[in-house]
């Protein structure tokens, strides 16, 4: 199990380290969102969107589950599965999960059949207003190097 454990400070803070993390990505690999209603991640998909290239405001996908960003290189997915709640998930988000962009997801427990085994987990815990704890891991070591990145190797 590969672990790195970050306060964020702030917004900023947040998206640098999703900009870092993002940097060390590439098409097809899948990021797991977890943490409460307004702990960051959707805040972090936007660090990672605008690493990337992507200029405009990141909104969630909360209303529409899935938005695709097809404009930026590899291309992005990114899910926010609170409203499936576990159910209706059969809608085809399978073929942009194992698809050749970078997938974020939100609430990936209400989706929990369609996670792929080789995944990273970014977890957001809120500690005040702007303070949050970031645990980021990896539980089949198959991201190495972007760990050894976190420790300046
Ligand atoms: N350190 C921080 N990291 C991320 N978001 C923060 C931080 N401090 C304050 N915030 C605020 O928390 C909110 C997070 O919202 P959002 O990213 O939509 O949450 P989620 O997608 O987890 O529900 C934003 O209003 C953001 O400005
Ligand atoms: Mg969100």
């Amino acid at each position: 199990m590969l672990k790195y454990k970050v306060i964020s400070k702030n917004s900023e803070e947040t998206r640098s380290l999703a900009a870092k993390i993002v940097r060390q990505l590439k098409g097809g690999d899948v990021v797991l969102l977890t943490g409460d209603l307004g702990a960051g991640k959707t805040m972090f998909v936007s660090g990672a969107l605008n690493e990337l290239g992507y200029k405009d405001h990141v909104i969630s996908p909360t209303f529409n589950i899935l938005k695709c960003y097809f404009e930026v290189k590899p291309n992005v997915f990114h899910i926010d599965a609170y409203r499936l709640e576990n159910q209706n998930i059969d809608i085809g988000l399978d073929e942009f999960i194992e698809g050749n962009g970078i997938t974020f997801i939100e609430w990936p427990v209400f989706i929990e059949p369609l996670i792929p085994s080789r995944h990273i987990e970014v977890s957001i815990k809120r500690i005040d207003d702007n303070v949050r704890e970031i645990e980021v891991s990896d539980s089949n070591d198959n991201y190495k190097a972007l760990f050894d990145a976190f420790e300046g190797k």
